[in-house]
C-alpha cells in the first residue's frame, strides 16, 4: 500500500460524521476495495452495547455495495497516540482478507497487516487446530 493519502482523507471526513452523543469519542474509518473507498463512522446507541464501530460500519457500506475483499483500512481519531481496533473490529475485518491497516491522528501514522493485529483470524471458529 503506497498512497495513503486519500483514504485518510476519507476518514477523517466521515468522522465528521460521528454519532457519539455518549463518549463524545469521534472516529472515521475508510477502506479501500477495487480502488473504491467506502466509509465510516461510529454509531452509539443509548444501550452503550449496542454501539458500531466506525470500523464495522465501513466494513457494512463496502458489503452492501458488492464488494467482498477489504485491501486496505484507516483508522483515525484525534487523540494523542493513534487508537487501534477492538477485537470484534479486527474479526470482522478478517472476515475478508488481510488488509494493511492504517492508525492514524493528526501527525502520526502506524501502519499494520490485521494479521499483525489479530493473528490466526482466519482459523474458524471451529478450528481446534488453533
Ligand atoms: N470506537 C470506534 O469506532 N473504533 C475504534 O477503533 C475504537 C472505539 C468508538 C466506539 C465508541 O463509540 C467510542 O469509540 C468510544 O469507545
Amino acid at each position: 500500500m503506497d498512497n495513503w493519502e486519500p483514504l485518510i482523507q476519507a476518514a477523517w471526513e466521515a468522522r465528521e460524521r460521528a454519532y457519539a452523543p455518549y463518549s463524545k469519542f469521534h472516529v472515521g474509518a475508510a477502506i479501500l476495495v477495487s480502488g473504491e473507498i467506502f466509509t465510516g463512522c461510529n454509531v452509539e446507541n443509548l444501550s452503550y452495547g449496542l454501539t458500531i464501530c466506525a470500523e464495522r460500519v465501513a466494513v457494512g457500506t463496502a458489503i452492501a455495495a458488492g464488494l467482498q475483499r477489504i485491501e486496505a483500512v484507516a483508522v483515525v481519531a484525534d487523540t494523542e497516540l493513534p487508537i487501534s481496533p477492538c477485537g470484534a473490529c479486527r474479526q470482522v475485518l478478517a472476515e475478508f482478507g488481510d488488509p494493511w491497516v492504517c492508525l492514524a491522528n493528526r501527525e502520526e501514522r502506524i501502519v499494520f497487516r490485521l494479521s499483525e493485529l489479530l493473528p490466526r483470524g482466519s482459523a474458524g471458529i471451529l478450528d481446534r487446530t488453533v
